[in-house]
């Protein structure tokens, strides 16, 4: 462990408690000291006590994302919260208008919400699950490092429902416990900064909740890399006074109805390597570079608790990426695992590198489908902008059930294509492939380069790097890491089929 560290393990503990410590229920608010209201634009405001143009001076028009507050003496603060239509309420509506809720009340530490009569177009599980992750997401604050919490920490959430659907609810508490768990740990491990977590911390926590939530971990630390022969990994580790660690994950529910493998990648920080990057803003955020890696490890915690059928292999392949006196040089030639040759033409075009031994030892078991998620990209930053991630594969019906997930869990993807057209640009005069394409559609090149180590299996990459982290809060997405990718691999997984 790094020498700057406040408390030892301190961010295992923060990852493993923090979103248990919020108490969810189906029924009356008790003495919950906010109450928010939903209210239909144009809607009947009954009993309120406010009439549309005083409300339209305040600027509150019922949409979603709107909210007015109302303090009362003695009494619970009143929110209004915009809900729009009933009609067009899907669960993105329902998530961000919960969102404009918990952060209208963001000084109160006990919320509660009379949700009536349930939806045309959504059921009462999902739209408590929506609720759920809304509230917990927005509330979300990385505070371990700050002498004193930023924010005001949620304790209470209740939601009351209609007769007879309470079950319905519960079953949605549950759901929305669990992904937003995910997103919470995922984002703990990626705002986390890279002197408190290297790849052996990470090896540490994934196996803290292996036991806990019950799904196995193997950990492959240097000497077992080399006996594996993942020169990419190690290629990238030789700069780095710290031992790589890959980190084998695997998840088997009794029936298995489709077997997902999922690589992550896992550069701890990601300093270029000999190709040093700029002290610059973009440099500044490069402790994310694990954030792929973080959203597998998340996911796959999730799917004990959700029951999921899919059964699931995750590859963490984590080093850091630095430019120390033994560090591969422009022009060195590792050799993958399964025998492919790898030219460096930049040490900063790293995340490939990693990728293409978890890729082939994904490959080396039987699996339905191999899923890659991975900040690899500048260039899909720059493409698809913070709010969305590149998608590349080689079927499409992978792609089709991706986007779904990618719907449910308003974390967007788009599509990009696949273009061997642009494959030479990875030839190498002296080893089976080089790890850089050319200047342009770098998104691409790097997906091409993914492709030589996933043989026939059918195969998708989500490019995070855009996403994995926004500058300015933006609903339940507070400022800083995202854990973009976590609730989507869940959904990705628990709805899975065969391809
Ligand atoms: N981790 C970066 C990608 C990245 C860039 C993520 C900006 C988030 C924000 C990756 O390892 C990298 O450096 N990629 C290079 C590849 C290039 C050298 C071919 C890039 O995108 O510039
Ligand atoms: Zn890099
Ligand atoms: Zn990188």
């Amino acid at each position: 462990m790094a020498v700057y560290a406040k408390k030892e393990g301190f961010a295992l503990t923060q990852a493993l408690e923090h979103s248990k410590a919020v108490e969810i229920v189906v029924g009356d608010g008790r003495d919950t000291t906010a109450v928010g209201v939903p209210v239909l634009a144009e809607g009947d405001l009954g009993d309120l006590d406010v009439d549309w143009p005083l409300l339209a001076e305040a600027g509150f028009a019922g949409a979603i994302g709107e909210t007015y507050v109302v303090l009362r003496q003695g009494q619970p603060t009143r929110v209004l919260i915009g809900v729009g239509s009933r009609e067009d309420l899907d669960k993105t509506k329902v998530r961000d208008a919960a969102a404009a809720f918990a952060l209208a009340a963001r000084t109160h530490r006990s919320l509660s919400v009379d949700l009536g009569e349930p939806l045309p177009n959504l059921t009462v599980g999902d739209t408590v699950q929506a609720i759920v992750e809304g509230v917990l997401l927005a509330r979300y604050s990385y505070d371990a490092l700050k002498s004193s919490p930023a924010t005001v920490p949620l304790q209470l959430l209740a939601m009351k429902v209609a007769d007879g659907l309470t079950a319905d609810a519960e079953q949605g508490v549950a759901t929305g416990r669990a992904t937003s768990a995910a997103t919470i740990l995922a984002r703990d491990l990626a705002n986390t900064p890279p002197g408190l977590l290297d790849a052996e911390e990470m090896a540490n926590i994934a196996q803290a909740l292996g036991a806990e939530r019950g799904f196995e971990v193997e950990v492959f630390d240097k000497e077992a890399l080399i006996e594996l022969g993942c020169g990419g990994l190690l290629g990238v580790n030789a700069g780095s006074a710290k031992e790589p660690r890959m980190v084998k994950l695997t998840y088997t529910p009794e029936n298995p109805t489709g077997k997902v493998a999922l690589v992550g990648k896992g550069i701890m920080y990601d300093a270029g390597g000999l190709a040093i990057k700029p002290g610059d803003a973009v440099h500044a955020t490069m402790k994310n570079d694990m954030s792929g890696a973080a959203a597998v490890l998340a996911a796959i915690a999730a799917l004990p608790a959700l029951g999921s059928t899919t059964a699931v292999t995750g590859y963490l392949m984590c080093t850091d990426n630095m430019p120390g006196g033994s560090a591969m040089a422009m022009g060195d030639v590792l050799v993958t695992r399964g025998g492919t040759t790898v030219e460096v033409l930049n040490t900063d075009a790293e995340g490939r590198l990693v990728m293409a031994d978890g890729l082939v030892l994904a490959t080396e078991e039987p699996h339905d489908a191999i899923l890659d998620i991975a900040t690899l990209t500048g260039a899909a930053m720059r493409t698809f902008g913070v709010e969305i991630a590149a998608i590349i594969g080689n079927h499409p019906s992978l792609i089709d059930q991706l986007e779904s997930a990618a719907q449910a869990a308003d974390e967007p993807v788009w599509e990009l294509p696949l273009a061997r057209r642009y494959r030479s640009e990875l030839n190498s005069t002296v080893a089976d492939i080089s790890n850089m394409g050319g200047p342009n559609a770098g998104s691409i090149t790097a997906a091409l380069f993914l492709e030589e180590f996933v043989a026939d299996v059918p195969w998708a990459h989500i490019d995070i790097a855009g996403v994995a982290q926004n500058n300015a809060s933006k609903s339940w997405r507070p400022a800083g890491c995202t854990g973009f990718g976590a609730r989507l691999l869940i959904d990705f997984l628990t709805n899975f089929t065969r391809p």
